[in-house]
């Protein structure tokens, strides 16, 4: 594990990574659903719009901006956790699942944000954060008080008179403990996160139907969806067995898809997800591609499609290799490419900005490349998840010192390399480039100070590079990143190849360019997207069957004869006749 061991675990939260699977010989994945067509657009609520000036976003910032979320030709919003929550991870620690958190608003804001989106026919997904709650939660608070309380068993205590619990990582812990002494009754309590984020106990059925009922009271009012947070980790051992010396640096092989989980999302399935005509999607996606298949696997019943975090665990701050990142994505494709369906996305609320990350921020080549980029995302199998900003070609912010962060992730782990004796100068550069704060400064909507995010100060600070890249700005100019997004969007709406097409690399060798087809019912595109910084060509043989150039980020493509040359970051699609 290296010296920022939560922000990369979070990352890698269910890297799958075994051998390749066969797909299994049916036609699933043709089968046409409304989650299958979705483009997602995720909204950070704290960092989205501010209604009343305190410098937090909420819901009514929200509700005000769904003519641009719809604009975008997003369909689907995933939001982040909104509920009551005393915010040691920024709402990632709940302390009321039927209530909305005091800064975000109210339940008749919550009301009028569900309808005003339904008006417009967007559609939204909750997150439901059930591996654990917050410690101010009035089970845990029930649970702790005394060992015989009937709450007892929704959470895991190790009893100290058996003497100190064997070792679990946590990924927020300033020790890197999962476990927390607790005096008032002399036991040890389980957090995979932080101190104040208490594991649920899953193995209870209590616990688990309350969550159901939970997730049916959302229901009931009419969401769309659910994604469930690091949901693959829910089921344990109870008896919290010593694992190997070390696992630590290997923890996902030990913590996730543990003994019940799938027996746990077939119930919430029979439950929940089967009662409405809702989409369903966990972090993480397992060990192996046959764990992520059995995730997904409509014959099973759980649930509907796989987040996996091998392609956006790729980059580093030292950079990444093209011919890895093609061999992963094309590596997750063909294991799907019967049966499942996957996520598509490089950035989320656990990830710094997209073009700082994958493509190239400088003032040259940060259009580009972020148009470039949203050009993947856009044109692969797969549902396509985009981040708040994204659309716009946000880029880090870069913090240079600990003061300026907000992340518990980045605050503890700063802490345990200092407890540890570790390399802190190390630690602060690699999070100047991978924090999760680069993905949370505010919404840059104008150039006026604070990006129109809000008249007060803002909870994280704005991201001084708002007077140039910002919403009001790229409305006006045709060549934004803005502008090609939204293109990208009716794309893919208007051409159903880019949601059901098979998908097949060319050239996998090719050092700069990414390029593949898509092919469905009859009609092929050709993606070509050149990944560098430097001019590159390919030879192909689709050459001279060009139909029609569908997008492209530059004003053309030079083709001569069969070989196509791409300026820097240029991407491209086009349509090729039938042979
Ligand atoms: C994964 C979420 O995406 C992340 O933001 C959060 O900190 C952890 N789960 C804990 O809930
Ligand atoms: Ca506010």
């Amino acid at each position: 594990m290296n010296q920022f061991p939560a922000i990369v675990a979070l990352s890698i939260l269910c890297m799958a990574c075994g051998k390749q699977t066969e797909p299994r010989n049916d036609t699933e994945q043709t089968d046409k659903k409304w989650w299958k067509e979705a483009i997602i657009y995720q909204i950070y609520p704290r960092s989205f719009s501010d209604s009343n000036g305190d410098g937090i976003g909420d819901l009514r910032g929200i509700i005000s901006k769904l003519d641009y979320v719809k604009s975008l030709g997003a369909t689907v919003v995933w939001l982040n956790p909104i509920y009551s929550s005393p915010n040691a991870d920024n709402g990632y620690d709940v302390s009321d699942y039927r209530d909305i958190m005091t800064d975000f608003g109210s339940m008749t804001d919550f009301d009028l944000l569900l309808s005003e989106m339904h008006k417009r026919g967007l559609k939204l997904v909750m997150d439901i954060v059930v591996n654990h709650s917050s410690d101010e939660h009035e089970w845990f608070k029930q649970s702790r008080s005394s060992r015989d309380n009937p709450y007892r068993g929704y959470y895991h205590w190790w009893p100290a008179e058996k003497g100190k619990p064997n070792y679990r990582y946590s990924l927020f812990d300033e020790n890197g403990d999962a476990w927390k002494y607790d005096s008032l009754t002399d036991a040890y309590y389980l957090h995979y996160f932080a101190q104040k984020q208490p594991d649920l106990n899953w193995e209870n059925p209590k616990v688990r139907q309350e969550v159901y009922d939970i997730m049916k009271f959302w229901a009931e009012k009419g969401v769309d969806g659910f994604r469930l947070d690091a949901f693959q980790f829910a089921a344990k051992d109870t008896t919290f067995p010593a694992f190997p010396k070390g696992f630590e640096q290997n923890f996902i092989q030990y913590y996730a898809m543990q003994d019940d989980l799938h027996s746990y999302l077939k119930e919430m399935n029979e439950q929940v997800f089967s009662k409405y005509d809702v989409m369903s999607v966990a972090e993480g996606a397992g060990r192996t591609l046959q764990e992520a298949h059995d995730l997904v696997d409509s014959d099973r019943n759980e649930i509907n499609m796989a987040y996996a975090f091998e392609g956006v665990d790729i980059a580093k701050p030292q950079g990444y290799d093209l011919l890895h990142f093609k061999e992963v994505f094309s590596k997750w494709d063909s294991a799907f490419a019967k049966k499942g369906w996957l996520s598509i996305f490089l950035a989320n609320h656990d990830q710094a900005r997209l073009v700082s990350r994958f493509g190239n921020d400088s003032p040259e080549y940060r259009v580009s490349s972020a148009k470039m980029l949203n050009t993947f995302i856009l044109s692969m199998r797969g549902t396509p998840y985009c981040y708040y900003g994204d659309e716009l070609g946000m880029t880090n912010i870069g913090f240079e010192n600990v003061e300026q962060y907000r992340d518990i992730a980045a605050i503890n782990g700063y802490k345990k390399v200092v407890n540890q004796g570790g390399d802190v100068r190390k630690y602060l550069s690699n999070l100047k480039f991978s924090s999760r704060d680069n993905g949370r400064t505010p919404m840059q909507w104008d150039a006026s100070e604070n990006a129109g995010f809000t008249t007060g100060t803002p909870w994280l600070p704005v991201n001084e590079n708002h007077t140039t890249i910002n919403v009001a700005l790229e409305e006006n100019n045709p060549n934004s990143v803005l502008y090609h997004f939204r293109k990208l969007t009716y794309l893919r709406h208007n051409n159903p190849v880019l949601v059901y097409g098979q998908y097949k690399l060319l050239q996998k060798e090719h050092p700069s360019i990414y390029a593949y087809t898509r092919e469905w019912e009859g009609v092929k595109v050709l993606v070509l997207l050149n990944f560098k910084a430097e001019k590159a060509s390919i030879e192909l043989a689709d050459a001279n069957r060009i139909e029609q150039t569908l997008i492209d980020n530059y004003e053309e493509v030079d083709i001569q004869g069969n070989i196509f040359s791409l300026k820097p970051y240029q991407a491209v699609i086009f349509k090729i006749k039938r042979e």
